[in-house]
């Protein structure tokens, strides 16, 4: 596997080893670029045209749709995943009786929105225990057997975002599908660094945020909802999502119809006109390395951070229990703080996160061997003081 070489396109000094997508991603030169042209545009209205409303909107949705092979027409934007969320939680109808479930430590937007919707119709939230092989498809698919028909609702990540621990997400869906379940994905964690494919694994929705992996904006993500799913009811009621928005001379006409596909779901102020540029310039470049391209890159350099790692005696999952992009360094027998290594590490320009008695490190297309040659330098003269 060669190596991708488009750490140029960042703004990263060679001295710095930036291991923290799963943090925040960096946005590219090429998206810093766009988003001081959107500020300047913003200081002169008169040039900001009724097409430019829309545009831009369209080709954000179609770079997301390309990212999720999924058709276009399933896409909303949103502000953030909690919002995509919701929207799924408003429109998924859940029996008195019957459970979301959810995996034991996940993302807190992945959760709350559940508890609400549980508590409104009198149904539970049902968590899938950390399993001690960090085989989480195992033990989801093991309660999946024991629920049957109670699972009304499955929300889970093709990874965990504490550790990268991956689910197979195509044999979930196809248990969801067996026993008559709603099967939510939450991409945030992984979309932007590795292949991902809605057809392939049968979801009926899928939410994500650009900030990390998709090298983009804060505040900007998105929603994708089966078909079947496309008729439902917004959690807000804007004007831009209505029949006919793009007629500015006729909007107090109020339509009762909406736009096509789930654009009825899309945010107020979809346009956005200063966050919309920064994403396309980011999804553009994404695009055009390719998917494929990128994990098989971050996968070297995870592999290489895993038995860097280990031969420090850190303890690290096998092969199979690590995504291609993130992965979590366990300090358990090091006599290491993970708040002290992770400052440590900060110290030496080298930055991760710390989740847990784990440091999170993430490898993205940017990053290079050099990046975690100088974190398991820094690792190891940690360990060293340790001793
Ligand atoms: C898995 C996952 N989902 C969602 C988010 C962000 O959620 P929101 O957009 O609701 O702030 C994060 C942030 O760390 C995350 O790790």
């Amino acid at each position: 596997m060669s190596l991708l070489d488009v750490r140029s396109a960042f703004d990263l000094p060679d001295d710095v080893a930036y291991l923290n997508c799963a943090y925040m991603g960096p946005v590219p030169f090429d998206a810093i670029e766009a988003g001081r042209r959107a500020v300047a545009r913003k200081g002169r209205p008169w040039t900001v045209a009724v097409e430019d409303f829309f545009e831009p909107v369209e080709e954000l949705r179609g770079l997301l749709a390309g990212l999720l092979h999924a058709d276009v027409e399933g896409v909303a934007i949103t502000p953030s995943v909690s919002y995509g969320l919701a929207t799924a939680a408003r429109n998924l109808p859940l029996a008195p009786d019957a459970a979301v479930v959810v995996l034991e430590g996940q993302f807190p937007s992945d959760v709350y929105c559940w508890r609400e919707l549980a508590t409104r119709s009198g149904g539970s939230v049902h968590t899938v225990a950390a399993p001690s092989d960090g085989d989480w498809t195992a033990a989801a698919l093991a309660d999946l057997d024991r629920l049957g028909e109670r699972a009304g609702v499955v929300s889970v990540p093709p990874c965990h975002w504490a550790d990268g621990s991956p689910l197979d997400l195509a044999a979930v869906g196809a248990a969801c599908r067996r026993v008559g379940a709603a099967f939510v994905v939450d991409s945030t964690q992984w979309l932007g660094a590795a292949p991902f494919d809605v057809g392939a694994i049968g979801a009926d929705v899928v939410a994500g945020a650009t900030y990390k992996w998709l090298v983009g904006p804060y505040s900007l993500g998105f929603v994708w909802m089966a078909p079947h799913l496309r008729d439902g009811v917004p959690i807000e009621h804007n004007w831009i999502g209505r029949a006919g928005s793009d007629d500015f001379a006729s909007l107090v006409g109020y339509a009762d119809g909406y736009r096509p596909g789930a654009r009825r779901y899309d945010m107020g102020e979809v346009s956005n006109f200063l966050l919309l540029p920064v994403a396309i310039a980011s999804l553009r470049l994404l695009t055009s390395w390719g998917a494929g391209a990128i994990s098989g890159h971050a996968r070297v350099l995870t592999d290489r951070i895993a038995e860097g790692a280990a031969g420090l005696g850190f303890g690290v999952a096998p092969p199979a229990g690590r995504s291609p992009h993130l992965m979590g360094v366990r300090l358990q027998g090091t006599g290491l703080d993970p708040s002290a290594l992770a400052a440590t590490l900060a110290g030496d320009d080298v930055h991760v996160s710390v989740r847990g008695d784990s440091v999170r490190v993430s490898a993205h297309a940017y990053n290079t061997v050099a990046d975690v040659d100088r974190l398991l330098a820094s690792l190891a003269s940690a360990r060293a003081a340790a001793r």
